[in-house]
């Protein structure tokens, strides 16, 4: 049987940055006519790999074929040339110009724009896509603006094509339409590449899977006969139970009761919306939507940060019934409640934790806030400090060393498990997890699962829809910063999340639309990891 050539082969390809080896011999094949999917976790090289073959680095060392020929990519343009094209995790489009002009911008052939919308045109009718040329990207979705960059890459005639995690900002429903798009595309015979850590999206729609972990290539298997579980084993370089254990609430009482809360941001734009739910004792409320949707100034206006409007309410219920108002109430007085938030924001360092401080310190940090003596509690925060870093593998060199020298991840997981950890009695907690590794995204869960066994009330606003569903007892979906509707974690239907998600209770879908529009562009586009 003849054999098929590879439109893309990668050979013992490495690629350092000063002392990290990102890319360690790794070597990959593509077909036409198939979809690979790239695995790996974060930081394990999957994107400078494919940098390596969009001409943005170049390799160390090591070979790339195109089609069996050896080539040597030394910038974008000549990736171009090779018929590869990359949508990377930050789209790089033109606000205040069309679909259209975004699409041609840049290239050398001088064609009229009616030619252009013509070839735009046969381009969306080939594969499936629902744009119009002339639309501006201002007021564009997320899921849009992706297509534009799919779009722009097939117009330069690319049948290599590289998506760099390309769902992290999708819907469900907007997921399922790009994985239509790209079985077409496969149909048609191109080369496709997905980035992507989620199992269950491998399984959606890959042909293949390779595995990259730690900048080495671990191996490759056909979708078809692998598990999630071997998927993971692979990434991780050792088992790790994917079980998410959510026991039954026990003697679940109101704790947190928000009434009527509405939020405005300084230009007087709601950023919620008469917002009312209750949070119990011993269990998990989860909240989810697309990121901005209000997700943040929720968790704030509980936690005493947020100016709200008139006539909202949040009351704080003791064990013996009492209730306390917390509008109005101080930040650090909330806290003295037992009302901790950590939220994790796209840059990590962000916020919460003092980069020159050590370890130790950071966790004094916090417990000095809560009113104790600076001196007299040296031990206690050096024993939380202890904990967290044993319970998540924090790898730091000593309890000493400044937080500021430990790696995005790490200083991430001292700020969840602090506040985790510090016993409160409201915990909420947003993006706990983001960007974490596997096994420490399944140790957090577990130390969130404690906190609900002893009792606490906790708020958990997540990005990923498989594990609010596995994990909380309850779901509440935000958009637009309304409540789109509160569902029981047991038996939620993801797909029935995606789309209240994207429908604001009541509102018809093209002006459900139009809110969604507003709020991304408040947001200025959305950046995941
Ligand atoms: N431009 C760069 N400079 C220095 N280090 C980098 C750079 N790009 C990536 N790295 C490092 O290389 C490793 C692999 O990163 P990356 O390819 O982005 O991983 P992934 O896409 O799988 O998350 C990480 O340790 C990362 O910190
Ligand atoms: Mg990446």
């Amino acid at each position: 049987m003849e054999k098929r050539t590879a439109a893309v082969s990668v050979r013992n390809v490495t690629k350092r940055f000063g002392p990290v080896l990102a890319n360690d011999k790794v070597c990959l094949d593509v077909y036409r006519g198939e979809i690979l999917a790239l695995l790996g976790e974060n930081g394990s090289g999957k994107t400078t790999l494919m940098n390596m073959l969009s001409g943005i680095y170049f390799p160390d060392e090591g070979e790339i074929f195109i089609n069996g020929k050896p080539v040597s990519i030394t910038s974008p343009k000549e990736s171009f040339r090779l018929g590869i094209g990359m949508i990377h995790q930050h789209f790089k489009l033109v606000d205040v110009f069309t679909a259209a002009e975004n699409i041609v911008l840049g290239l050398e052939e001088k064609l009229d724009m009616k030619t252009a919308i013509k070839k735009i045109q046969k381009i969306c009718d080939d594969y499936g896509f629902d744009v119009d040329p002339k639309q501006k990207i201002y007021n564009m979705s997320v899921s849009q603006k992706q297509t534009i960059e799919i779009i722009k890459v097939l117009y330069r005639g690319a049948d290599i094509l590289i998506l760099d995690e390309p769902t992290a900002v999708l819907t469900p429903q907007e997921t399922d339409k790009l994985f239509a798009i790209l079985s077409n595309m496969r149909n048609a015979g191109k080369a496709i590449i997905i980035i992507t850590h989620k199992m269950h999206e491998v399984q959606a729609i890959s042909d293949r899977v390779a595995v990259l972990r730690k900048g080495q290539y671990i191996g490759e298997v056909k979708t078809a006969t692998t598990t999630a579980q071997e998927l993971t084993d692979m990434m991780v370089g050792h088992s790790v139970s994917l079980n998410i254990e959510r026991s039954e609430p026990v003697n679940p009482r109101p704790r947190i009761e928000v009434k009527n809360l509405t939020v405005k941001d300084e230009e007087g734009t709601v950023k919620l919306d008469n917002i009312s739910f209750t949070a119990n004792t011993g269990e998990i409320l989860g909240i989810a939507g697309i990121a901005g949707s209000g997700q943040k100034e929720l968790l704030e206006a509980i936690a005493g940060l947020q100016v709200v409007e008139p006539g909202s309410s949040i009351a704080y219920i003791e064990d013996d019934g009492t209730r306390d108002e917390l509008i109005g109430k101080d930040p650090l007085a909330i806290q003295d409640m037992g009302v901790s938030l950590s939220f994790v924001p796209e840059d990590r360092l962000g916020m919460g934790l003092v980069g020159n401080m050590d370890l130790s310190d950071n966790m004094m940090l916090r417990t000095f806030r809560r009113g104790k003596s600076f001196f007299t509690d040296r031990k206690r925060p050096r024993k939380i400090a202890e904990d967290v870093v044993k319970d998540l593998e924090v790898s730091t060199p000593s309890l000493n060393t400044p937080v500021r020298r430990l790696s995005g991840g790490n200083v991430q997981k001292v700020l969840v498990g602090r506040e985790i950890t510090s016993a409160p009695k409201v915990l909420l907690t947003a993006y706990a997890v983001r960007g974490l590794d596997i096994n420490s995204s399944y140790t957090i869960y577990n130390l969130i699962n404690d906190q609900k066994k002893q009792g606490v009330a906790v708020v958990y606003v997540g990005e990923d829809l498989d594990v609010l569903i596995e994990l909380c007892d309850w779901i509440l979906v935000l958009c637009g910063g309304k409540v789109s509707g509160i569902i029981s974690g047991r038996g939620a239907d993801k797909q029935e999340i995606g789309l209240m998600m994207t429908r604001v209770g009541g509102l018809a879908p093209e002006q459900a639309m139009d809110v969604l529009r507003n709020q991304q562009i408040q947001e200025g586009g959305q950046d995941h990891e």
